[in-house]
């Protein structure tokens, strides 16, 4: 019983937490188009308003390539550079267009361990004006399931105001 209401209490202040940094980051971005910049800036001010975020940041649909990402701005340890359609947890986001919810990223086949202290995490597709793929977002914690629905809602939301 205390243990579901910390956990009500926490997902009440992660929502919170979420929706004051969803205005600053539409306040900062205001006038700003460039989307180098915009990715910076979600990155950024994500990955510091969160403890439990440890590598946080793009992965932007390469045009140059078929079907293959290449790391965009992030704030964390060395990312690995380039990841195919459909390999690891960021490829299934890329392929399925849907947000990828973590809790154990050993149990998930072919995940990419580009720092082995990653627990947990959330890939959200990121859309760009016209509805196509431009990128994913990808967060990992140093925690096990640190990712739920308030996170996934929460960065679904400011994903799409930002890029969409
Ligand atoms: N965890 C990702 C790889 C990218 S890094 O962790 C920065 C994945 O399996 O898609």
């Amino acid at each position: 019983m205390a243990e579901a209401f910390n956990d009500l209490t926490l997902s009440a202040d992660k929502a919170t937490r979420y929706a004051e940094v969803a205005e600053e980051i539409a306040s900062v971005l205001d006038g700003e188009s460039n989307l180098t910049a915009r990715m910076a800036t979600v990155a950024s001010m994500l990955a510091n308003s969160f403890d439990t975020y440890f590598w946080t940041g793009f992965y932007v649909v390469d045009p140059a390539k078929d079907r293959e990402l290449v790391v965009g701005p992030y704030q964390g340890t060395l990312g690995c550079l380039r990841i195919a359609f459909g390999r690891g947890v960021c490829g299934a986001a890329a392929a399925t267009g849907e947000t990828q919810l973590v809790p154990d990223v050993h149990a998930f086949p072919g995940h990419i361990a580009c720092d082995g202290r990653s627990q947990s995490e959330i890939v959200v597709p990121v859309f760009g004006t016209d509805g196509e793929l431009i990128a994913v977002f990808d967060v990992d914690s140093d925690r096990p399931a640190a990712f739920d629905e308030v996170d996934q809602l929460w960065l679904e939301r400011i994903l799409k105001t930002t890029f969409g």
